[in-house]
């Protein structure tokens, strides 16, 4: 059986300056991350539930209400935050201080694969051995989260979104990279199915220690567009029944808008075109408790 060494017990030079490159990073990414307010890192375990449409809306809401802004699309194989934000097609500059994010919908700083890729549908392909192929994509996608985090000209930022892609491993990468994460909104529908999953999610970012954690209830209810009736979506409780086992509150409630999918899509986020809506309303709510949030790594700075 192989025997992996972690960095820290490799005490002597290897000639590759492996270890040097590694604490290199890290300096660098939590010296980054130091004019950085709030990171909010939007996740769920569950795909297809709305966490990219949560962020790209969350984003632009914060932004309308005098923060500046920043969004990270982690998810590497089907990023989508770019197009939701309205850059597709524009090319990344590098700056003196890294690559200078693409401006979005609002002013919303974002970075995503989507904006390396030259075709919006090419697949990413990982360069990997022919061996192994799973352990070097795993370690390819924390080095592309690692750097869209430390390596980007963020500026100075109140809130950093980042969206992070289903699976509970991935929510794991990300609070190894940001150990003193803030802030983490898992975002589950009122199904059945989806309660299970989020549930796994809640259960690692508390034991992980978070300090504030919300639940976003999307798609809770269809709204009428003519009359603005509103009907419940799923029958059940699943969300409730998630915020009441896990201790953990609902922040925010997304009612279903069939708007919100067409236009967010296309790159114009929903709030935006009808900020006085019930979804607008909806982000509004959200944006403020997330405002409201401790963040212990500011209280730190005098
Ligand atoms: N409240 C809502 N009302 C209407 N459409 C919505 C709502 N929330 C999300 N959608 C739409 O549902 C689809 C799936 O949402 P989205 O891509 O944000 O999910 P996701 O959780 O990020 O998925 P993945 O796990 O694949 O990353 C999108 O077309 C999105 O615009
Ligand atoms: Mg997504």
């Amino acid at each position: 059986m192989r025997k992996f060494r972690t960095y820290n017990q490799v005490d002597h030079d290897t000639g590759s300056e492996l270890l040097e490159q590694v604490l290199d990073q890290r300096a660098r990414l939590s010296q980054r991350l130091s004019s950085v307010g709030t990171i909010v890192a939007i996740a769920s375990g569950k795909g297809g539930v709305g966490k990219s449409a949560v962020t790209a809306n969350l984003a632009v809401t914060l932004a309308s209400r005098g923060h500046a802004v920043g969004v990270v699309d982690a998810d590497l194989n089907g990023p989508s935050l770019a197009r939701m934000l309205g850059v597709t097609g524009q090319s990344l500059e590098d700056g003196e201080d890294g690559v200078v994010p693409a401006a979005g919908a609002a002013g919303v700083s974002v970075i995503s694969m989507e904006l390396f890729q030259e075709g919006a549908d090419a697949p990413l392909r990982w360069k990997e051995p022919s061996s192994d192929t799973f352990l070097w994509q795993s370690s390819m996608e924390t080095t592309a989260l690692r750097e869209f985090l430390g390596d980007v000209a963020w500026g100075v930022l109140d809130f950093l979104l980042v969206d992070v892609p289903p699976g509970t491993d991935k929510i794991r990468r990300l609070l190894e990279l940001v150990p003193n994460l803030p802030v983490a909104l898992m975002v589950a529908t009122p199904s059945e199915m989806s309660r299970a999953v989020v549930a796994r999610s809640l259960r690692m970012v508390r034991e992980a220690e978070v300090p504030e954690v919300g639940i976003v209830a999307n798609m809770t209810e269809y709204v009428c567009p003519a009359c603005g009736h509103e009907e419940p979506i799923f029958t059940g409780n699943g969300v409730e029944r998630l915020s009441s086992e896990s201790g953990v509150s609902i922040w925010g409630r997304i009612p279903f808008d069939p708007h919100l999918a067409v236009s967010t899509d296309r790159g114009a986020p929903w709030v935006l075109e009808d900020p006085n809506g019930p979804a607008a309303q909806a982000f509004d709510a959200l944006a403020e408790r997330v405002e409201g949030a401790r963040n212990p790594r500011a209280e730190r700075v005098p």
